[in-house]
């Protein structure tokens, strides 16, 4: 991207020359026949327990979605029933129409009649070792005091609230607090710098930022509340409040007027805040992700279809029962911590298990140890974890008893068939059914996914999609493509957890998902089904990368690069990485008169640390005299990322501008 590109107001791409033969670097499992069926005695045990059950409630939620989602919605609390399931105008879809219902309450009160009351609703361990369980009773109240000190500080229903804190119950009762009295939050994760935190923070026109001193990581403190200050000094801000919950006890500074501790505010509150009743419409959170241009998209979700579909996965895709202790290992600044951390298992009265830290601190046995002493009985992670663990050995898993264990999931990206055996025979113990969940942010909840009591799994695909998810694979022009051929995935109906849109961006949210197949959601991934019908996805065919199974888009990367007085022009690729899936590599050149040194390649590095945060810290910086582009300008990423690979250049060169410029790039490592 170059500094003019960069600076203008980012439009969507158009995706129409992407290709899904590109994105065939992610290394697809396409050869896979293992199967594996759960177990009869799973099977028996589980909500769904055969192939014929799950095809017929498949069929019922596809042919009669109206029946179908208006029977499982029915076991939601309603503070008003709805009188219509959905009315579908391309691309604005609402669900539950005239309903009234309010998501904390649904995670909280309604678990308050009967012995879910004293059951531990969040069971949490800090990295440096400290334990807290919450049972619902007291979640509920600590909710409502947090509520009540959000209002105290001027919250209002419709304003946003911005949440940046550690992996705390509190970064979840924050959350329940804004549902509760219709506020909308958007949480940020940790990961991301100042500058990060107020591009959202002035996206979103926040009013106040709940956030704490710092949290742990690795064995050091996040300097949370000091990015939050660096953040809001950089230029004009909406933010009227802090919030600064006190963890690790470190001197923060306090603004005057504009800062308040948490546990102060609540020595002014009661416990009693009722549950408004919101519209099933109701925006119910905002959460930023990366795309294709170097804005991130702020994702828009809504409560009732939301709440549906986060209760309905965990229910049907986690089988989660009373008695499981649950733990899924996402950070609560991303969408699967919120999915599947927060509102879908307490929404379904489940214990969900939080852990603050690093999953190698301060050993590389933590998960197992943690595993062993919770007796954790569902486990949902990502593979980059998983291949991280192989790579660490064995021994540190056989310390510990993981007998507990009776199901397993991933998500984040495609699990390659290695890291998928690994999990099955050494964490399940060759016993545990393994749900392989395909989704996004823009989703809301899992789309393809096993069913846990039914599905005959493959090491390495998602296999089928759940209910109400209309998917198919498709070629440029609309067309389903041929079993074993690759395509572009669509959603070819609406469905209760849709985004609602792009926060205060209409025309992208239409050009971005609606507009490359008219009246379908076209997801930005790759993929083919086999002849059982299964999908493999690759991963993303547009400018996004999947590092460590987080969204980068390049384009902010390369934003990020240009904002450096040193760099002319970037572009940056994903190249195959073993542990992280994709490694982050950026070809740089630099304006006249800069001299290129290593020195300079770390501080480009630290410097897109410093815009975006270290969760996009690029693996490599090239330097190059000329990038390669065609005779229209545009960068050729194909080649970039063959070259970034280390594979000898195929295909197409010859609409090349300068053919030299890829073997000074081939030899241009950054030293
Ligand atoms: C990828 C995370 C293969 C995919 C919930 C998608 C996957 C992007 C899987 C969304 C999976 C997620 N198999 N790829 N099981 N799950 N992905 O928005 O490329 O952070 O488009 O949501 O992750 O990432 P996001």
């Amino acid at each position: 991207m170059s500094k003019k590109a960069a600076s203008k107001k980012s439009k969507p791409a158009k995706k129409k020359s992407s290709k899904p033969a590109s994105a065939a670097a992610a290394k697809p499992a396409l050869t896979e026949s293992r199967v594996f069926k759960p177990s009869a005695e799973f099977s028996k045990a589980a909500r769904i327990s055969s192939m014929a059950q799950y095809k017929k409630m498949y069929d019922e939620s596809i042919k009669h979605p109206d029946k179908f989602f208006g029977r499982e919605a029915k076991e939601l609390s309603w503070q008003k029933p709805f009188t219509k399931v959905l009315e579908w105008k391309c691309p604005n879809a609402k669900w539950f129409l005239g309903g009234k219902l309010n998501v904390s309450e649904n995670c909280l009160d309604r678990h308050l009649n009967g012995p879910r009351k004293t059951k531990a609703a969040i069971i949490w361990e800090g990295e440096p070792g400290e334990k807290r369980v919450l049972t619902y009773q007291q979640l509920h109240r600590e909710v409502c005091r947090f509520a009540n000190v959000l209002k105290r500080n001027g919250a209002k229903k419709g304003d946003r609230v911005i949440i940046y804190m550690p992996m705390i119950p509190e970064a979840a009762i924050a959350m329940l607090a804004c549902a509760r009295i219709g506020v909308m939050h958007s949480v940020v994760f940790g990961g991301f710098s100042a500058e990060s935190i107020k591009d959202r923070v002035n996206d979103c026109q926040a009013k106040i930022v709940v956030t704490a001193d710092g949290g742990y990581r690795r064995g050091a403190v996040v300097p949370l509340k000091k990015n939050v200050d660096d953040a809001l000094q950089l230029g004009e801000t909406t933010v009227k409040k802090v919030i600064v919950y006190k963890r690790t006890g470190q001197d923060v500074h306090i603004e005057e007027g504009r800062d308040v501790w948490w546990n102060r505010e609540l020595e002014y509150v009661d416990a009693n805040c009722p549950a408004v009743a919101l519209d099933a419409e109701a925006p119910l959170f905002i959460l930023y992700t990366s795309g294709s241009t170097g804005k991130p998209k702020g994702i828009l979700h809504t409560t009732g279809g939301y709440l549906l579909h986060s209760y309905m996965t965990c229910k049907y895709v986690f089988d989660l029962r009373d008695e499981d202790v649950y733990w899924c290992t996402a950070d609560v600044g991303w969408v699967t911590g919120h999915s599947y951390m927060v509102y879908g298992p307490l929404a379904l009265g489940a214990t969900s298990l939080m852990y603050e830290g690093a999953p190698n601190w301060p050993e590389n046995d933590r998960f197992w140890r943690i595993i062993d002493e919770y007796k954790v009985s569902v486990f949902y992670t990502a593979p980059t974890a998983i291949r991280a663990f192989m790579k660490w050995g064995d021994h540190w898993l056989k310390k510990h008893d993981l007998t507990s264990l009776r199901l397993l999931g991933t998500v984040g990206e495609p699990i390659n068939p290695e890291a998928w055996m690994w999990y099955h025979k050494l964490v399940g113990g060759g016993k545990c059914p393994i749900v392989d969940t395909w989704w996004q942010t823009e989703t809301g909840g899992h789309m393809i996914t096993p069913i846990p009591g039914a599905t005959p799994t493959k090491p390495g695909t998602a296999t089928l999609p759940f209910f109400g998810v209309d998917a198919a694979i498709v070629d440029d022009l609309g067309k389903e493509v041929g079993k074993d051929e690759q395509g572009k995935l669509v959603i070819r109906k609406p469905w209760p957890s849709m985004l609602r849109g792009i926060w205060g961006d209409k025309k992208r949210y239409q050009e971005t998902y609606w507009s490359e197949f008219k009246g379908w959601y076209f997801a930005g991934d790759g993929a083919r089904r086999d002849k059982d019908g299964y999908f493999w996805i690759i991963g993303r065919i547009d400018d996004v990368l999947n590092v460590a199974g987080h969204r980068l888009g390049t384009a902010e990367v390369e934003s990020a690069l240009v904002s450096h007085p040193a760099v002319a022009e970037s572009a940056v690729v994903g190249r195959p990485d073993e542990l992280k899936g994709q490694g982050v590599v950026c070809f740089v050149t630099v304006k006249e008169g800069v001299k290129t040194s290593r020195e300079l390649g770390e501080e480009l590095k630290k410097h897109v640390r410093t815009v975006i945060g270290p969760v996009a810290t690029p693996d490599e910086i090239r330097f190059a005299a000329a990038l390669p582009k065609t005779r229209s300008g545009k960068i050729m990423r194909r080649l970039l990322k063959q070259v970034a690979a280390g594979e000898i250049i195929k295909g197409d060169t010859t609409t090349l501008e300068d053919i030299n410029v890829i073997a000074q790039l081939a030899a241009s490592g950054d030293d």
